[in-house]
C-alpha cells in the first residue's frame, strides 16, 4: 500500500477555527466583499420579482385586455433581466478580482515562509509537496472566495426571498413544494457523502501521479541509461489508471444526483399544475399565481442543486486550507538571537569546540569535533564518503544546529549572530553546483545589483570562466536553463568560483566534487582554487590530495570523528589514515599514467 499523505485530508466542508483565519486574508479587501453583498442583494432579489410580474401580467392585464398595462410589465420584465445582467456583470468581476488578490497573497507568504524554513525541513518534505501548496490548493482557495463565500451567500438569499413570494401567493401550493424537499435532501446527503469519498481517492491518485511523473522526469538520464522507460511507462499506466477511475466514480455520482434533482423538481411542477389546476377549475385561484408557482418552483431546486456544489467548493477549500496552514505553522527554522552581536571587522578565525551532531536524534553524525583554524589559513578536511564533512560545513553556515559544543568566528558564537551577518561572511562553493535559470551574468551576481559588471567579469577572468563565456553566443547575457543544463560540470564550477569571487566572502568554504574534469579543467579549476584561497580563511573538502598539499593544515575525519590533524608531510610520516589514502591515490595515478 502506498503511504498516505497530507494530500489526502479529507476536511469538513466547514471549520470554523480555518474559516475564521481564511477571512483575515479577506480582511485587507472588505470593500470588495461589501460591493459584492450589495450587488448580490440586487441579483438574488430580481430573479424572485420576476414570476411576479407574470402573475400579474396574466390576472390583471391579459384578464382586463389591458394592452397598456400588459406593455408596461412586459417593459419592467425586460429591464428587470437588463439591470441583472449588469449587476451580474460586476458581481462576477469583483468577486473574482478579490479572489485573485488574495490568492496571490497568499502565494507570496507561502513563497516567503517556506524560505526561512531549515533544512531539516525540506530533508523530509518532498519539493512537489510544497509546489502543490502553491499552485493546487491556493487555487481550490480562489475558488472558495471568488465562488463560494458570496455565492452560497446569494443561493440563501434568493431561497429565501423565493420562500416569501410563495408563501404570500398560496399556502397550499408552498406546502407542496415543500413535500419532495425531504427527497430532495435525502439525494444530496447521499451525494455529498459519495463524492466526498470519491474525492479523497482522486486527491490521493493525483498525488501519486504528480511524484511518479517528476521524480521519473527528474530523473530521465537514469531512466533511458538503464533501458527502464517499459517498466516505468508501465508503472505509470497503473497509477494512471487508478487516477482515472477514481474521476470516473465521482463523475458517476455527479451523472446520477443532477436527473434525480431534475426529476425531483419535474415532479413538484407536475404536483403543483394537477393539483393548482383543479382550483383554478373551481375559481377558488388565479391563473397567474398557478403559472407563477410553476416558475417559482423551478427556480427553487436551481440554488438547492448549487448549494451541493458549492459544498464540494468549500470541501475542498477547506482541506486545502488546512494544508496551506499547516505549511504556513511550520516552524522548523533556526532563530536569529534576540540580541545579536554585530560583527565588526572580521579576520575569519574559526573554533569548533567538543562539536556533536545528529541529524537524528542518536545517530551521530559527529562526535566530539574541535579544531582551530587561524585567519588566512588554509585547512583542508578529508575522509571517506560520508565521513561528516559537508556536515560540517553545514554547521558552521548554520544549516542545521549542533546538539553540543560551540562554533566560533573571531571569539563570538554563531549562535549569538543574525544567520544574515554569518551568512554575508562566508561562501560555500557547494559539491554539486546548481545554477539557476537566468543568465550567466545573473548567476554570477545572483541579481545583487551592487555587485557591477566590471567585477562580474573580473571574477570570471581571475577563475579563467572567461574563455569559455566569450565563447557563448550571449557572452554573460547567455541564457541558462534550469539546473544549468546547457554547460559542462567544470564550467559550471568555474561559475560557481566566479560567483564566490564576486562575492569576495572573508571566510570560503570548498566542497570539491569528487567529479573528475579533463586535464585542462582540472588545471583550470586548480588555479582558480588558488586565487579563491588566497587572502582568507578557507576550508577545502578535496577529494583529490593534490589539492590539499599546500594547506596549512589537513583534518581527517572517519566516521564523524577527528583521527588525524597536521600538515601533509607531518601526516605522512605518521603512517596512519592519511598516509594510506594518499598511497591508494598515488597508485591511481600510476595506474592513469601508465594506462
Ligand atoms: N546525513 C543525514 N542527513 C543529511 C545529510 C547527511 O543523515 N541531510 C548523514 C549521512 O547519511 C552520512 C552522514 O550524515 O552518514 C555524514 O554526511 P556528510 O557530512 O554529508 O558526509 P561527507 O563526509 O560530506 O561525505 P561525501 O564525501 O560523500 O560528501
Ligand atoms: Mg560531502
Amino acid at each position: 500500500m502506498v503511504e498516505k499523505t497530507s494530500d489526502e485530508i479529507l476536511g469538513k466542508a466547514y471549520d470554523s477555527k480555518l474559516m475564521k483565519r481564511l477571512l483575515t486574508y479577506v480582511k485587507p479587501y472588505k470593500k470588495y466583499v461589501v460591493l459584492a453583498i450589495f450587488l448580490n442583494v440586487f441579483v438574488a432579489g430580481l430573479a424572485p420579482l420576476r414570476p411576479y410580474l407574470t402573475k400579474i401580467a396574466i390576472d390583471e392585464s391579459i384578464a382586463n385586455k389591458d394592452y397598456e398595462s400588459l406593455t408596461f410589465i412586459t417593459a419592467l420584465l425586460f429591464a428587470s433581466l437588463l439591470f441583472q445582467a449588469v449587476m451580474q456583470y460586476g458581481l462576477t468581476y469583483f468577486t473574482q478580482l478579490m479572489g485573485q488578490k488574495i490568492i496571490y497573497d497568499l502565494r507570496v507568504q507561502i513563497f516567503s515562509h517556506v524560505q526561512k524554513l531549515a533544512l531539516k525541513f525540506f530533508d523530509k518534505t518532498p519539493v512537489g509537496r510544497i509546489v502543490t501548496r502553491v499552485t493546487n490548493d491556493v487555487e481550490s482557495l480562489n475558488e472558495l472566495f471568488s465562488s463560494g463565500i458570496v455565492m452560497v451567500f446569494s443561493d440563501l438569499f434568493i431561497i429565501f426571498w423565493i420562500f416569501v413570494f410563495m408563501f404570500s401567493l398560496s399556502f397550499d401550493l408552498s406546502l407542496i413544494t415543500l413535500s419532495v424537499l425531504p427527497a430532495l435532501f435525502y439525494a444530496t446527503f447521499l451525494f455529498r457523502k459519495k463524492v466526498r469519498e470519491a474525492y479523497r481517492d482522486v486527491r490521493f491518485h493525483l498525488a501519486r501521479l504528480n511524484s511518479y511523473m517528476q521524480e521519473r522526469v527528474g530523473g530521465i538520464n537514469i531512466v533511458q541509461l538503464f533501458n527502464k522507460q517499459k517498466r516505468e511507462l508501465n508503472k505509470f499506466k497503473e497509477i494512471n489508471k487508478d487516477y482515472r477511475d477514481a474521476n470516473i466514480k465521482s463523475v458517476f455520482y455527479y451523472a446520477i444526483f443532477y436527473p434525480t434533482v431534475e426529476i425531483l423538481s419535474s415532479l413538484a411542477v407536475a404536483l403543483i399544475i394537477w393539483y393548482g389546476g383543479g382550483k383554478v377549475f373551481e375559481s377558488t385561484m388565479t391563473l397567474g399565481i398557478l403559472f407563477a408557482f410553476v416558475q417559482y418552483t423551478e427556480m427553487f431546486f436551481r440554488p438547492i442543486r448549487d448549494l451541493s456544489e458549492k459544498y464540494n467548493i468549500m470541501q475542498t477549500a477547506m482541506a486545502s486550507s488546512e494544508r496551506i496552514f499547516k505549511l504556513l505553522d511550520e516552524n522548523t527554522v533556526i532563530p536569529d538571537p534576540e540580541k545579536p552581536v554585530i560583527p565588526g571587522n572580521i579576520k575569519g578565525k574559526i573554533e569548533f569546540k567538543n562539536v556533536t551532531f545528529a541529524y537524528n536524534e542518536g545517530e551521530d553524525v559527529l562526535k566530539n569535533v574541535s579544531f582551530t583554524i587561524e585567519p588566512g589559513q588554509t585547512v583542508a578536511i578529508v575522509g571517506a564518503t560520508g565521513a561528516g564533512k559537508t556536515s560540517i560545513i553545514s554547521l558552521l553556515s548554520r544549516f542545521y544546529e549542533p546538539q553540543k559544543g560551540e562554533i566560533l568566528i573571531d571569539g563570538i558564537n554563531i549562535n549569538n549572530m543574525r544567520k544574515e551577518d554569518l551568512r554575508k561572511m562566508i561562501c560555500v562553493v557547494l559539491q554539486d553546483v546548481l545554477l539557476f535559470s537566468g543568465s550567466i551574468k545573473s548567476n554570477i551576481n545572483l541579481n545583487n545589483s551592487e555587485i557591477p559588471d566590471t567585477k562580474i567579469a573580473e571574477a570570471a577572468e581571475m577563475v579563467g570562466a572567461q574563455k569559455f563565456i566569450s565563447g557563448l553566443p550571449a557572452k554573460y547575457d547567455e541564457e541558462v536553463h534550469e539546473k544549468g543544463a546547457k554547460l559542462s560540470m567544470g564550467q559550471k564550477q568555474l561559475i560557481s568560483f566566479a560567483r564566490a569571487l564576486a562575492y569576495d566572502p572573508k571566510i570560503l568554504i570548498l566542497d570539491e566534487a569528487t567529479a573528475s574534469v579533463d586535464t585542462e579543467t582540472e588545471i583550470l579549476i586548480q588555479n582558480a582554487i588558488k586565487k579563491l584561497l588566497s587572502g582568507r580563511t578557507s576550508i577545502v573538502i578535496a577529494h583529490r590530495l593534490s589539492t590539499i598539499q599546500n594547506s596549512d593544515k589537513i583534518i581527517v575525519m572517519h566516521k564523524g570523528e577527528i583521527k588525524e590533524m597536521g600538515t601533509h608531510q607531518e601526516l605522512l610520516a605518521k603512517r596512519g589514515i592519511y598516509f594510506k589514502l594518499y598511497q591508494l591515490q598515488y597508485k591511481d595515478q600510476e595506474i592513469t599514467k601508465t594506462a
